[in-house]
């Protein structure tokens, strides 16, 4: 996402209060689509202000689903499994990965033929990884040159599969999961290491007969979904840049309230605690399957050092983040194992190597990760944000700690995932 818009950062003196933190994106997605093919009106509370998550409902629209937006709140009449109609105009999915491989594999189930695609940078992503089992399923998808959007989806009756993931991907996972809602039998899907499970949790809310054990998920087909009441808990991939910012910035005291706490999402915190963030965990609860909590963040000293391998998965969104925490480390922070971030909105590997040398820092890149050196002071400079929320909102971080100021270019790229980031960083500096 490209637009013209700088954004002017400062060193700041201390962080304090309570952070708002907007519905999670991955959660928001799951809801809306299930809604979409459940039956009944769904009402989903807390959906996310982010632009990815409209993309998702503006596709919904596109096939027949009603759908009322009032702000967080939005009321879905579901369609039914067999209810969503052919659209007359191409899908577009903007900027969200999310969107296009976890709409495909609903629209696999399709007996019409849909076209979607999204914008320059999801252009560029790879969907071979959907296309691959969706085929093994029965449905006939055409993609761009190399398994690029925009898809060409022709859907129809599917056969169940036992799918062994390549790649720890939750969008792939999910693809297959939701194309098995149309297959006659068990599909079943194995994963290399646990990725994020709330396509599993949300199908088990709004009905569908699933499975799981180990490291697989499985789903009975045309198992009839029901709509569901249900709320989106704070993101906590939203909340990891403030969570960051207040272990940085000297005398700051932080508090989040209602953020997702899945423990396929918490590796960020189990981390940052490992290294000696003070962070604590409180008023855990279960909602609707999820588990939903408070944090309370105040500035630490940091060991740092390496991110365990099998932890990689698991806080993949954070690693921008989290390159930039280990600047300010005792020790560094070194990653490896990562190589899926090439793939993502950006580059985020190269996009965070070359950001962190203009302002100063010295950092090692490796095909499938980076090397930061601790202890380094980071310099304001001009950062380019590639058109990617989480390398603008990263850096916008690193110049809440660095000397002079910081210029972030393209700032508006936030709205991807957190329409108010700035406004938020304004509230939490005073
Ligand atoms: C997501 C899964 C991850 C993550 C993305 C959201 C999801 O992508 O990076 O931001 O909602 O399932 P992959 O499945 O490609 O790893």
């Amino acid at each position: 996402m490209s637009s013209g818009t700088t954004q002017t950062i400062t060193r700041a003196k201390r962080l304090a209060g309570l952070v708002a933190i907007p519905g999670d994106k991955s959660i928001s997605h799951r809801y809306a689509m299930l809604a979409g093919i459940a039956e009944g009106v769904s009402q989903i509370h807390a959906f996310a202000e982010s632009v990815d998550c409209q993309s998702t409902l503006e596709c919904l629209r596109r096939l027949g689903v009603k759908i009322d937006r009032q702000g967080s709140e939005v009321t879905i009449e579901g369609a039914g499994l067999e209810g969503l109609r052919p659209s007359l105009e191409p899908l577009d999915a903007g900027n969200s990965g999310s969107t296009i491989r976890m709409m495909a594999g609903i629209l696999s189930g399709q007996s019409f033929r849909t076209v979607m695609g999204g914008d320059a940078s999801l252009s560029c992503r790879p969907m071979k990884r959907i296309i691959e089992p969706l085929a093994r399923m029965g449905a006939r998808i055409h993609s761009a040159g190399g398994g690029l959007p925009p898809l060409t989806i022709e859907g129809g009756s599917l056969v169940p599969i036992r799918y062994d993931l390549p790649v720890a991907s939750a969008q792939v996972k999910t693809a297959v999961l939701f194309a098995g809602l149309y297959a006659d039998g068990i599909t079943e899907v194995v994963e290399p290491h646990p990725t994020r499970d709330h396509s599993e949790i949300a199908l088990t809310q709004f009905g569908a007969e699933l499975g799981r054990g180990g490291r697989t998920s499985n789903i009975r087909g045309r198992s009839r979904l029901v709509a569901q009441e249900l709320t989106v808990p704070g993101d906590i991939s939203s909340a990891a840049f403030f969570v960051v910012a207040g272990l940085l910035v000297p005398g700051s005291d932080l508090t989040f309230q209602g953020i997702g706490l899945n423990p396929t999402r918490t590796a960020i915190i189990e981390y940052l605690r490992s290294i000696g963030g003070d962070i604590t965990v409180l008023n855990c609860e279960s909602r609707s399957g999820e588990r939903v909590g408070s944090l309370r963040v105040k500035t630490s000293s940091l060991g740092g050092g390496e991110i365990p391998l099998e932890a990689i998965p698991g806080l993949i969104d954070e690693l921008p983040v989290l390159s930039v925490l280990g600047t300010q480390t005792e020790d560094g922070l070194i990653f490896r194992g990562a190589q899926e971030l090439r793939v993502k909105e950006s580059d985020r590997i190269a996009a965070v190597a070359g950001n962190l040398r203009k302002m100063g820092a010295e950092v090692e890149e490796f095909p499938d990760g980076l090397r930061i050196p601790g202890r380094q002071l980071l310099k304001g400079a001009e950062i380019s944000s590639y058109g990617d929320h989480r390398i603008a909102m990263a850096f916008t971080i690193a110049g809440l700690i660095a000397d002079g100021t910081t210029t972030i270019k393209d700032s508006d790229c936030v709205q991807i995932s957190f329409p108010a980031f700035f406004e938020t960083i304004a509230r939490v500096t005073g």
